[in-house]
């Protein structure tokens, strides 16, 4: 099974960013620990990070051959409509991630435009959002 996750506009900054919120773990500590559990789960993934809207869309659109797309869109998760079509269009099964809990934070956070076009969301888990969403996929794909 192969995962692609994306993640958005200054999540490169993690461990430097707002820790009170994000948490302290830095973005190469980050992906380590994301490739790690892809490992363990015998899953293959590619890790995928870019403050452009359209980079980040040129990148989805050529992905269509995985089964699995975890994304943190960061910010433009509360306005990207283009993001939302380009999900929406190539049809991969995806799952929002979120690191902070958008519900408990201000209010433009709590409307997500991607969330729709999901399988589902995650929010509030720190890091371990993504290790959640790449078990759901193994799990899905035992199920299936
Ligand atoms: C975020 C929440 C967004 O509102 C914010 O713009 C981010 C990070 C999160 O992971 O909690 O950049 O997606």
């Amino acid at each position: 099974m192969k995962i692609l996750v994306v993640l958005g506009p200054n999540l490169n900054l993690l461990g430097k960013r707002e820790v009170n919120i994000y948490g302290t773990m830095t973005f190469p500590e980050l992906v380590d620990c994301i490739e790690q559990e892809a490992e363990k789960l015998g899953m293959e993934i590619e890790i995928f990070q870019s403050n452009h809207e359209g980079a980040i869309i040129d990148k989805i659109q050529k992905s269509a051959h995985f089964d699995g797309l975890i994304i943190n869109p960061g910010a433009l998760t509360h306005y990207s409509i283009a993001l939302r079509d380009c999900i929406a269009a190539v049809g991969i099964p995806t799952i929002e991630v979120h690191m902070s809990n958008v519900y408990a934070r201000e209010e433009f956070r709590k409307h997500s435009v991607i969330a729709p076009v999901c399988w589902g969301q995650i929010s509030g888990l720190g890091h371990l959002g993504y290790l959640a969403a790449l078990h759901v996929f193994s799990r899905k794909e035992e199920e299936a």
